[in-house]
């Protein structure tokens, strides 16, 4: 089987990331990650992926408007033969023109029942609105900020006493499961 050639972008600790590079060492898994990217220099998952034997490429943004640093980033996923992309903790607004670039080929992971809690504070917020379930989506993305088809969600219980730490923890748990799995079947059904 020839595998889809991945890329993942990272801001930070990269848990999500190292569930795809795990998931990807599988046979039967339709992709394979090729480069690890991130905006944040510091970020802990660009070890992580180095010693996972992954080409990693890190370059700031500051300074740089969305476009430039959008084409920086482009052309990094274009040289490493990326066909599909996957954002893991990305915590940047995309432009509107990278986005176009990679339509149908690029998907997030969410800390929320979408469309339930976009943007930030997604856990904190679930349980101030006395949620009896958080979970999370992994979606496709578009222009809108964590707007794009919603492919596969986990949901998890709110239980008495939970801060935003406890439910992120428990929810994070289902994101290692819920992201290669996928990801895997969406680029089965379109290759
Ligand atoms: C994850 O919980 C992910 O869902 C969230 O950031 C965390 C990154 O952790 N993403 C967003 O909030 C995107 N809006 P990780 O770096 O350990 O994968």
């Amino acid at each position: 089987m020839t595998k889809a050639p991945l890329a993942i972008l990272i801001s930070g600790r990269g848990s999500n990331m190292a569930a795809l590079i795990d998931a990807a060492r599988s046979d039967d898994c339709p992709y394979e990650v090729v480069l690890v990217a991130s905006n944040k220099p510091e970020a802990a998952g660009l070890a992580t992926a180095r010693a996972a034997g992954i080409t990693t490429f890190a370059h700031s943004h500051k300074g740089l408007s969305r476009e430039d640093f959008d084409a920086i980033i482009d052309a990094e996923l274009r040289r490493a033969g990326a066909r599909y992309v996957a954002l893991a903790g990305y915590m940047r607004i995309l432009s509107p023109g990278f986005v176009a670039g990679w339509a149908g080929h690029m998907v997030n992971i969410h800390p929320s029942l979408l469309p339930l809690y976009k943007g930030l504070d997604t856990h904190g917020r679930a349980i101030a609105a006395g949620d009896a379930e958080g979970g999370c989506s992994v979606h496709l993305v578009t222009a809108e900020l964590d707007d794009g088809e919603v492919i596969a969600q986990a949901r998890v219980p709110i239980l008495p006493g939970d801060t935003a730490e406890s439910l992120a923890d428990r929810v994070l748990t289902e994101e290692h499961r819920l992201y290669p799995e996928a990801l895997a079947s969406y680029i089965r059904r379109h290759g």
